[in-house]
């Protein structure tokens, strides 16, 4: 069963609390957090982010899914602790050594978050095979990260099914999920890659009814 994780990134300004109630209602699986710091990509989003963190918090159960798209992941991961998400996601890019990754996923952990790793297109997917079995979910950027309504880069499915594969072939349980582009017209072929959760922001945002578009997307 695939999981839906829709991304605030782009909620209208002064309707954010009724949106996140009706996100609430239509049982999207995560709300994805696009936590952004003006420096890893050019858009800042960090203080807005860390608001409706806390703020989803208090009203809604449902799991928080924290995209750091950050350069100082250990910040991210320390401010964004705080509202307990389910999952906290770093960029490998973002990382200067393999010691670097470790000590960002062991923090992860220490916080009580599930540990995700995300990769940008350009990132061949075998540099993220060496810490699969350290983490729960990795995230393929379908587009380039820093803003939402992007075209999903269709060369990803490719990069996507390969990363299935290799997990299959090796036993490595792990949550794939895709980022960035994704709506009715893609969602299939995502899933047909390998996919298990996708994130989606304007494709959901823009519909009348958020419950039937997250339904269908999840089908
Ligand atoms: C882009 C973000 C994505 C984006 C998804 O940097 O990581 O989560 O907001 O938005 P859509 O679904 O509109 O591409
Ligand atoms: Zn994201």
């Amino acid at each position: 069963m695939v999981e839906i994780s829709t991304s605030i990134l782009t909620i209208e300004k002064g309707r954010e609390a009724e949106t996140f109630l009706s996100l609430e209602k239509s049982k999207t699986d995560y709300f994805h957090i696009d936590v952004m710091d003006g420096k890893f990509v050019e858009k800042d989003t960090y203080q807005k982010m860390l608001e409706y963190s806390t703020y989803i918090k208090r009203i809604s159960n449902l799991p928080l899914d924290v995209h750091l798209m950050v350069e100082d992941v250990k910040k991210g991961i320390e401010d964004f602790s705080v509202a307990e998400p389910n999952i906290i996601t770093f960029h490998l890019e973002a990382c200067k050594s393999k010691e670097e990754v470790m000590e960002n996923i062991q923090l992860i952990k220490e916080s009580g978050s599930k540990v995700g790793i995300s990769i940008k297109p350009e990132t061949d997917i075998k540099e993220i095979y060496e810490y699969l079995p350290y983490i729960h979910v990795c995230l393929v950027m379908t587009v380039e990260p820093g803003k939402g309504g992007q075209t999903l880069i269709t060369d990803m499915l490719g990069k996507i099914s390969e990363l299935k594969t290799y997990c299959d072939r090796k036993n490595i349980e792990i949550d794939i999920e895709a980022d960035g582009g994704i709506n009715l017209k893609t969602a299939e072929r995502i899933k047909q890659a390998g996919v298990n959760i996708l994130v989606a922001g304007t494709a959901i945002l823009m519909a009348s009814d958020y419950k039937v578009i997250i339904d269908e997307l999840r089908s």
